[in-house]
């Protein structure tokens, strides 16, 4: 609702030039002080999904302050996406790239079932880099992506073309 974005603009702080000069960070964590607004923006992120999805995923760290409560609130289970060596064997990787060398994601085999209508949830769509692995490492499980939601969305890095091959709902709260 417009009542939401506007208390969640009062609230994240945008912090310029973090980690590295030209990047406005925006700072989420104010949100957790306000147990009331975050209750709201898990009722708006679950109202988005109710009836469409068998799971969650959430993705390693950001992905996690909103996707547990999200799985929770559908009483769909919840899956872990962690980056490299944290989880124990035995796990299905997908390695992507980065502006500089490479990365990669997993999940513990057996996790995400054959046919699941997966979210994919995390904080923040920026180059959709992360996102698009997560899409790939949950496809080559057997299941299908039908939506992906974050809290914010930064349309000039247009992640959102990256994701449209997946054929999945896209929602963001908010838009920068
Ligand atoms: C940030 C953010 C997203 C990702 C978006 O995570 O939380 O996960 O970057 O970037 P992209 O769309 O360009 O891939 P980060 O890797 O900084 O780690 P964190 O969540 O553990 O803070
Ligand atoms: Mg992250």
């Amino acid at each position: 609702s417009s009542e939401l974005i506007k208390k969640l603009n009062e609230t994240i702080e945008n912090v310029p030039d973090f980690p590295i000069p030209g990047i406005q960070f925006k700072d989420i964590s104010p949100i957790f002080l306000n147990p009331k607004l975050y209750e709201d923006v898990i009722a708006e992120l679950a109202a988005f999904s109710k009836g469409k999805i068998d799971a969650v995923c959430g993705i390693e760290s950001r992905g996690y302050l909103f996707g547990i409560a999200i799985a929770v609130a559908l009483e769909v289970p919840f899956i872990l996406i962690r980056k490299q060596g944290k989880l124990p064997p035995p796990v299905i990787s997908e390695k992507y790239d980065l502006e500089y060398g490479s990365a990669e994601i997993e999940t513990r085999e057996g996790q995400i079932k054959k046919g699941q209508r997966i979210l994919i949830h995390d904080d923040l769509l920026a180059t959709g880099g992360t996102t698009e692995a997560a899409a790939k490492l949950i496809e080559k499980q057997g299941a299908t992506v039908s939506q992906f939601s974050f809290l914010i969305g930064l349309k000039d890095l247009k992640g959102e073309e990256k994701l449209k091959r997946f054929g999945a709902e896209v929602y963001h709260i908010l838009e920068y």
